[in-house]
């Protein structure tokens, strides 16, 4: 298959099977921005829960915080976003589009006019807070979830009885008024982050910021993407706040792009918002009975970015289907359930029983939909093109041996399992 039929193919699935779909589309949509569906909202929330459990849950040196997504804009001053975190961006003389310079040549894409010289543009988004008018009411919304975090770096440690190295963690939204949002939900205006800023003594920066590259590369290939890999940024590439940055990228049929960036962002951070605030950040080291700033390294994933790559990798054409192979623990759907016949109660009556049942226990097992629609063979097309893994169906002999068949969506073989056995037979493929 063609890369770029790939991208219109994942495109049209997920608009068709509710995982993404254009934002605000009855208006005639909104440039950057998407609504993700009930689909797609399941599989941002599964990865989300990865990415919890393996860095806060399974860790005790790692908290994870909600902090307000409008801040004090004299943090966005401290932290350099207001002065710098912009992107060079030409306009056109003749139709007035505008570009980010770095992905145009010499004549705009869209007319072949000339471009005017080009001026820095801020992607941070202007909000005004409370009622009053003027500059000093201008507020903006987040441009990363990094900075909640530094600026309670001093309350999560009076309040916990963490040392270093500890991290805090935090998923939330963030907004970058995009100059071209591009590439379906790959660059948008708005997007969720998972971040950490693991803070570490100075010298032991460089150590742990490769054991984190690892750790994170590894998780990438436990949620079932293949084509991803590493790769430093140069010197000029790196962020205003970066002393070493490795992105993780992957290989979309638009190309290798970063889907995370673990960057090594040194002192810089408790340093201008020690000294814009006035408020001393540094640790007390008990051990070496000294105080210091510690370095922060910090991973930077963006949900959607991830979700996108999940379904670039999951898309499968087969010869009379088509199938999502996303690995189980990131599937929307775990299981669906069917009774063989609809318009047989005792069918639908044990299925639905084994249905509730499986559903009760959702939250160790995954997530539970129910299809009665149509024939059995329809039923399994229509799992598969959403990914899900197994489908169990209630038979007539079912109501004999107390058994279903149970589905699997690669194989699309079917064996037979006691129905006192499949929540076991679940926790045990899952893991
Ligand atoms: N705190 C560091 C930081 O924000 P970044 O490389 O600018 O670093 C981190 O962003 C991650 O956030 C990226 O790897 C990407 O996954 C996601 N991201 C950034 N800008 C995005 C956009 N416009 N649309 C979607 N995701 C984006």
């Amino acid at each position: 298959m063609k890369e770029k039929d790939l991208m219109e193919k994942v495109v049209a699935l997920a608009k068709r099977r509710g995982f993404v779909y254009p934002g605000s589309e009855i208006y005639g949509g909104f440039a950057g921005f998407y609504d993700w569906g009930p689909l797609g909202t399941k599989l941002k929330r599964n990865i989300k829960h990865a990415w919890l459990r393996d860095t806060v849950e399974r860790r005790d040196d790692v908290v994870d915080i909600d902090a307000a997504l409008i801040m004090n804009p004299k943090a966005w001053e401290a932290s350099g976003h207001v002065g710098g975190f912009s992107d060079a961006m030409v306009e056109c003389k003749k139709c007035h589009h505008r570009f980010r310079a770095d992905q145009v040549k010499n004549e705009c894409p869209d007319c072949g006019g000339d471009f005017g010289v080009g001026r820095q543009f801020n992607l941070m988004f202007e909000t005004r807070v409370g009622a009053a008018e003027g500059s000093e009411s201008v507020a903006y919304l987040r441009p990363e979830t990094a900075g909640g975090i530094f600026v309670n770096f001093k309350n999560v440690l009076n309040s916990t009885r963490l040392k270093l190295p500890f991290g805090v963690a935090q998923i939330g939204k963030a907004f970058r008024n995009e100059i071209n949002p591009r590439d379906f939900v790959f660059r948008t205006r708005e997007f969720e982050q998972m971040e950490l800023e693991y803070f570490v003594k100075p010298d032991e920066d460089e150590k742990i910021f490769d054991e984190w590259v690892k750790r994170r590369f590894a998780w990438h290939e436990s949620i079932g993407l293949k084509k991803v890999r590493l790769r430093e940024q140069a010197k000029e590439e790196r962020a205003h706040y970066s002393k070493a940055t490795t992105d993780i990228e992957y290989e979309f049929p638009f190309g290798w792009q970063e889907i995370e960036g673990v960057a090594n962002r040194g002192n810089f951070d408790l340093s201008a918002h020690a000294k814009a605030s006035g408020i001393d950040l540094t640790y007390f080291d008990e051990e070496a009975k000294e105080r210091y700033l510690p370095y922060v390294i910090e991973p930077s994933a963006g949900v959607e970015r991830i979700a996108l790559a999940l379904m670039c990798e999951a898309y499968t054409e087969e010869k009379e289907r088509v199938v999502m192979k996303f690995h189980p623990h990131i599937a929307p759907v775990t299981a669906a359930v069917f009774p063989l016949l609809a318009n047989k109660p005792d069918l639908v009556k044990l299925a639905r029983h084994i249905y509730e049942a499986l559903k009760a226990d959702h939250s160790h097992l995954g997530s539970f939909a129910w299809d009665d629609r149509g024939n059995i063979g329809k039923r399994y097309l229509s799992q598969d093109e959403i990914g899900t893994p197994w489908c169990i169906t209630v038979d007539f002999e079912s109501l004999e041996k107390n058994d279903v068949t149970v589905r699997d969506r690669d194989t699309t073989k079917q064996e037979r399992i006691p129905i006192a056995n499949l929540k076991e037979y679940f926790a045990r493929k899952l893991g």
